[in-house]
């Protein structure tokens, strides 16, 4: 069946609707709450409270949405057929409604009666079995049941068929996985779904989570039946167009037209094709990020921000290849914009900061390629003086003709030079790199970088008082920085780790030392109050016309949580916080700064 992102978006939102699910909008694909991870990689991200029955979900118990997800751990991989750092999941939940059987059975009548699929190109895997947990027969009795053969149902490991938990700790189970076989020749006698030759595809997830896993590492049950399946959208429709690549399917189309266009060419050859590929995802994830709705994250050196900065700089890199002019960054962001706008109405609304972070970023990494060819040359000359050196005493010496990974790390974190580029010219030139060296350096470098991202060991479920507390902190310093500074100040990001909030609002001058006192005060006059903290569900619009602050685009009529803290604080939010104000300790402002134009960042904490 040809079928468009659009249509197949329709279609199953659409089903499940039909099978009792309420339409719930996707998230941020910045995490709230959640100090382990950088970005949204799966749907079930933003549902942990309500997967580990910590509260109930305002729209009920059965929901279905579509959640963006960026995931950069296969970022290397991107360029092949199928990965991609950001894509599209369709979802349908059950929050200890149903289990295995409904979600089975819908599964294969979505994908049979309603996509077409043939039941003879289905292969699907299942739990084997390990650590004390059973096989999922169960869900092997049920595919059975439904007239897969015993010899397309495979049994794997936790490394293939478990999923979750998000961060460290919290809701997981085992899960049945169902891929498309392309009917592409077997690579191999172990040739099996799983495996990455692309004769199979995986597509959709049922995950059946439960299970818990606590802060020794142990699966314990977690006493509720949860479902979370998740579709990939740019997979589905490039199998039922029958397509080689996910780069060939409508979302990409008018995307790699305008990478033609921009390089003058009309096909790509040889390396070409991934530099084409590379281009178009990283500046699609890119788009999103910046064009997030919660916003916040801007390239830079650490964390989530890093990983923004490397997107860009390897698509301008990548572009620089085609022999793309610079700019392009804004073209491309225009027409991933107009593509998705009908529905991310975010990045519409964004659309000006999409546009001037990329400019500048790309602008600044021109200057850093020019100034780290400079350095690139001063190093070799220093190889070659000690060469000729050498040489004049010694006629045998045999020249040096490599970058130590040391110079190639310096070129890299101080220069911003890729080691793709530094291998390159070095090859040009007669030299080599060492590239263990360099990948050793790096690696020092990445686990600095995750140690300021916060406590990446530290689950959401192990810190959930501390955050939560944070989170109920956010809230009235929102609320506070509105009475002292003005109505001008909205949030603009948020990112809280077990040990401080960090807080981003519109506001375009350094706060005075008695305005950052003045909030202090009303924060903790607050907490000393020892405010009841209420929680509501109510519609959107009767959200707004009670007056709560609404940051996240919700869909007209959606069934939301309204917060309310006295007559200080009234916000939708998803949670968790705080049943009281007052044991929350002492809020202090430890840090006030720039974020971006127009844009200040708080860094505070609780003291005890
Ligand atoms: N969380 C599962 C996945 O990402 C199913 O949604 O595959």
């Amino acid at each position: 069946m040809k079928i468009t992102a659009d249509e197949l978006r329709t279609k199953y939102l659409t089903f499940f609707q039909s099978k009792g699910h309420t339409l719930i909008s996707g998230a941020s694909l910045i995490p709230e709450n959640d100090p382990t991870v950088l970005f949204t990689t799966a749907g079930m991200h933003p549902l942990v409270p309500y997967l580990m029955g910590k509260q109930e979900h305002p729209a009920g118990t059965r929901l279905t949405d579509v959640q963006k997800c960026v995931r950069t751990g296969d970022i290397d991989e991107v360029g092949d057929s199928a990965h991609l750092t950001f894509f599209e999941m369709l979802g349908n939940w059950s929050l200890n409604d149903y289990f295995k059987k409904e979600a089975i059975n819908w599964s294969y009548e979505f994908l049979t009666q309603q996509l077409g699929f043939s039941p003879d190109q289905l292969s699907v895997t299942v739990f084997k079995g390990e650590d004390g947990i059973p096989a999922d027969e169960e869900a092997v009795e049920i595919w059975k049941g439904l007239g897969i053969p015993d010899e397309r149902i495979y049994r794997l490991p936790r490394e293939d068929n478990w999923w979750g938990p998000a961060g460290e700790t919290g809701p997981c189970g085992p899960d049945t996985e169902m891929f498309i076989d392309t009917g592409k020749e077997k690579c191999g006698p172990d040739c099996r779904p799983g495996c990455h030759c692309g004769k199979y595809i995986e597509i959709w997830n049922d995950v059946f989570m439960q299970y818990n896993k606590n802060e020794e590492g142990k699966f314990v049950p977690l006493g509720r039946h949860n479902v979370d399946t998740g579709m990939g959208v740019e997979r589905t429709i490039c199998m039922m167009n029958g397509l080689d690549t996910v780069y060939d399917t409508d979302v990409f189309q008018p995307i790699m037209a305008k990478i033609k266009e921009l390089s003058g060419k009309t096909e790509f050859v040889g390396d070409e094709v991934r530099s084409s590929r590379v281009v178009a995802d990283h500046m699609r994830t890119s788009t999103f990020i910046l064009g997030d709705q919660k916003g916040g994250v801007t390239p830079g050196n650490i964390g989530a921000n890093y990983v923004l900065r490397r997107l860009i700089r390897s698509a301008v890199r990548h572009a620089r290849k085609l022999g793309i002019a610079p700019g392009f960054t804004e073209k491309m962001a225009c027409v991933i914009i107009d593509e998705y706008k009908h529905v991310y109405p975010e990045l519409e609304q964004n659309r000006e900061r999409v546009i001037s972070e990329l400019l500048q970023e790309e602008s600044r990494f021109s200057k850093t390629l020019d100034e780290g060819k400079r350095e690139f040359d001063k190093c070799i000359s220093g190889i070659q003086r000690k060469n000729d050196f050498m040489a004049s005493k010694d006629p045998a010496y045999v020249k040096d003709t490599t970058i130590s990974g040391k110079q190639a790390f310096k070129l890299y974190d101080t220069y911003g030079y890729p080691l793709e580029m530094t291998v390159e010219l070095a090859a040009e030139i007669g030299f080599t790199v060492d590239v263990d060296g360099y990948n050793e350096a790096f690696k020092k470098h990445q686990e600095l970088s995750r140690a300021n991202v916060g406590s990446a060991k530290s689950g959401l479920a192990e810190h959930s008082e501390e955050t939560t507390a944070l989170h109920t902190a956010t809230h009235l310093l929102h609320a506070a920085l509105k009475q002292v500074l003005g109505e001008h100040c909205n949030q603009k990001g948020s990112n809280i780790t077990a040990e401080r909030l960090r807080f981003d609002f519109t506001h375009g001058e350094k706060m005075t030392p008695e305005q950052i006192k003045a909030v202090e005060d009303l924060v903790n006059e607050q907490i000393k109050k020892d405010i009841k903290i209420t929680r509501e569900m109510m519609t959107i619009e009767e959200a707004k016309e009670a007056g709560a602050t609404a940051l996240f685009a919700a869909k007209y009529g959606e069934q939301v949580s309204v917060y309310t803290m006295g007559d200080f604080s009234k916000e939708v939010c998803t949670g968790p916080h705080l049943e009281h104000t007052g044991d929350m300790g002492v809020f202090k402002i430890k840090k006030e700064e720039s974020s971006s134009a127009g844009v200040r960042r708080i860094k505070a904490v609780l003291q005890k």
